[in-house]
Order: C-alpha cells, then sequence, then structure tokens
C-alpha cells in the first residue's frame, strides 16, 4: 500500500449509516453476513480466524477522519497482495507494540500473517474479497457511527461457525438491548476502580453494555478493571479487539481457560507478566541498538 498517494473518495455507492443501536446490530449482521459469503465462496476452507482477523484489522485501523476513511479503503481496494499483506502484518504489529499485554489473546489473528512459507495466492485472493465485501457492506461507516455500541465480532462468528459447532459451544450471544437493559438493571454502574467479572465473555457482549451504562452515567470505562474469561480463544481475539473499539483502557485481563476450574486466573497473570516482560526485553534491545546504530554512524563520520 503505497502512502504518498492523495486523499482520494473510494470508488462505489454511498455506504448506509446507522443512526440507531437497532440500526447498527442489522448492519453488523449485513457485514457478517457480506463476509461469510465472501469467504465460503472464495476460500474453501473453515479457518474462521482468518476472515476474523482480516475484518478486525480493517475495524482497528479505522480512520476518525472522513477524508482518512476514504483514502484507506481505496489503498486497500487497489493494492496489490504484498500490499495486502503488508497491511495485515503492520496492523499486528502495531497492536503488539501498543498492548503487549493483549498479545497472546491476538496470537491467532497475527500468526496467519507472519507463517513461513508466506500465505499462498489463493488465500490471499479470498482475503481480499473478505476486505471488499467489508468496506462495501459500511465497516467504516458502521463503527464511525457506533463503534461503542456495536459488537462487530458476536454476529460474524456466529454466522461463520457452522450451526454444529455453535451448538456445541454454546455460542449464542445476549442481544446488545437485552445486555444494555441487563447492565441497567440494578439501578448502579461500576464506579472508577471497581471491578468487572464476566466469567463467559463470548466477544464482550456484556462489557460494551456496561461500557455504554457507565459513560451515559458520566464515568469513563478507562477507570475500570476488567476481568473476561472464556474457554473460546477465537472469541476472546474478537474480544481483545473490541477492547481497542471500545476504548475499555488498559486495566484488561483477558483469560483463556475454563472458569469452573481454578487455575485459569493464576495462568493468565502468569502469561501476562511474562509477555510484558518480553516487550520491555525487546524495547530495551531495540534502543540499545538504536544507540548502536547511531554511534556507529557517529563513528564514520568524517569530522
Ligand atoms: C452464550 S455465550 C454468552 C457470551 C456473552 N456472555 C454474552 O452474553 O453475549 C456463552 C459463552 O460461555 C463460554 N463458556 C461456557 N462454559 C464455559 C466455561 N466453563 N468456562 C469458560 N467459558 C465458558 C462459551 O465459550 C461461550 O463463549
Amino acid at each position: 500500500m503505497s502512502a504518498s498517494s492523495q486523499p482520494v473518495r473510494a470508488p462505489g455507492p454511498a455506504r448506509p449509516r446507522p443512526t440507531t443501536p437497532t440500526g447498527a446490530l442489522a448492519q453488523a449482521h449485513r457485514i457478517a453476513e457480506a463476509v461469510d459469503q465472501a469467504w465460503h465462496t472464495a476460500a474453501a476452507s473453515d479457518r474462521t480466524e482468518i476472515p476474523l482477523s482480516v475484518v478486525a484489522a480493517l475495524a482497528l485501523r479505522t480512520p476518525d477522519n472522513a477524508d482518512e476513511r476514504a483514502w484507506v479503503a481505496a489503498q486497500l481496494t487497489n493494492t496489490d497482495d504484498n500490499g495486502l499483506l503488508g497491511f495485515l502484518r503492520a496492523t499486528w504489529q502495531l497492536f503488539a507494540r501498543v498492548r503487549p499485554d493483549l498479545f497472546p489473546r491476538i496470537a491467532l489473528l497475527a500468526a496467519p500473517w507472519f507463517t513461513e512459507p508466506a500465505p499462498d495466492r489463493d488465500l490471499l485472493r479470498a482475503v481480499r474479497r473478505v476486505v471488499h465485501a467489508a468496506l462495501r457492506a459500511g465497516l467504516h461507516e458502521l463503527l464511525d457511527a457506533a463503534r461503542y455500541d456495536v459488537d462487530l465480532f458476536g454476529p460474524l462468528l456466529m454466522v461463520l461457525r457452522t450451526r454444529g459447532a455453535r451448538a456445541a459451544r454454546g455460542q449464542y450471544y445476549t442481544p446488545p438491548d437485552l445486555a444494555d437493559l441487563l447492565a441497567r438493571l440494578g439501578g448502579t454502574v461500576p464506579q472508577a476502580g471497581e471491578l468487572v467479572v464476566e466469567p463467559t465473555a463470548g466477544t464482550g457482549g456484556l462489557l460494551r453494555a456496561a461500557a455504554r451504562a457507565i459513560r451515559d452515567a458520566g464515568g469513563d470505562p478507562r477507570t475500570i478493571r476488567w476481568v473476561a474469561v472464556d474457554r473460546d480463544e477465537l472469541a476472546l481475539a474478537a474480544l481483545a479487539t473490541n477492547v481497542i473499539i471500545w476504548d475499555l483502557g488498559s486495566q484488561v485481563l483477558i483469560a483463556h481457560g475454563d472458569v469452573l476450574a481454578d487455575d485459569w486466573q493464576a495462568r493468565s497473570l502468569g502469561e501476562r507478566a511474562e509477555v510484558l516482560a518480553l516487550a520491555r526485553d525487546v524495547h530495551q534491545t531495540s534502543r540499545a541498538l538504536a544507540l548502536l546504530r547511531h554511534l556507529d554512524r557517529g563513528d564514520s563520520d568524517p569530522l
């Protein structure tokens, strides 16, 4: 993807823009259906993590500004396979740099773009179809209009997974209007510094509703300590992406495991501590390398 072009309007008709939470949910379903169809007609594969990763990357890189959104859409529509792969790699690298604490949860979404051998042309063709389908169905517009009100990934995982697989996993997410009602039932909302625990979190629909109730009451979800558990790794990868989309802040622990077993908390805290230590080492090493390069350049500079 070239960064030198001027912003241009994305080709194609005007995208629908949701104006109500119900409209946002309907549009999330339309996007999910469009992505599912694009993926399954282009790739005879049940690698659900691929379309999920592509939609998550598009969502994470949705600019706030309309001209930039149009520019990104046009770039992604016109780029070649290398550009597409570069966009996906850069997005997940950026995620790892910005939120190393959540990296174990999104590793499943990042891994396909860094494997050797690199993804083949057939896979990238299917990826391209998914990108086009999601953008044509109005992904950017939905996030611009309703990012705090919508869970893109609940509907997407539901359609991407076969009916049988959904039933086996108990994968039927709470409708957002019901989640919003539940979040307000007690009459009080979580206060700054309080802990909110969701033991069967899925893609995080109940956390979204809680965050919305907190915002509506004048609070800030970034001041809450969030803990979410699930045994479904893909749903948790979607939830880790939603943490950024919904701006839930830095105090988030997403644990993979069986909530009925007693080791999920210690295990996920240990995992997070390890990855943060690794991120610190990488940061220090890259700073040391930058310093060495600087000194090296200084030595070879003519006086
Ligand atoms: C019906 S979905 C609900 C998701 C979310 N709470 C909502 O309301 O939209 C149930 C979720 O619970 C998870 N789950 C069921 N039993 C579990 C267990 N013992 N430990 C961890 N997660 C579990 C499933 O993987 C699934 O994602």
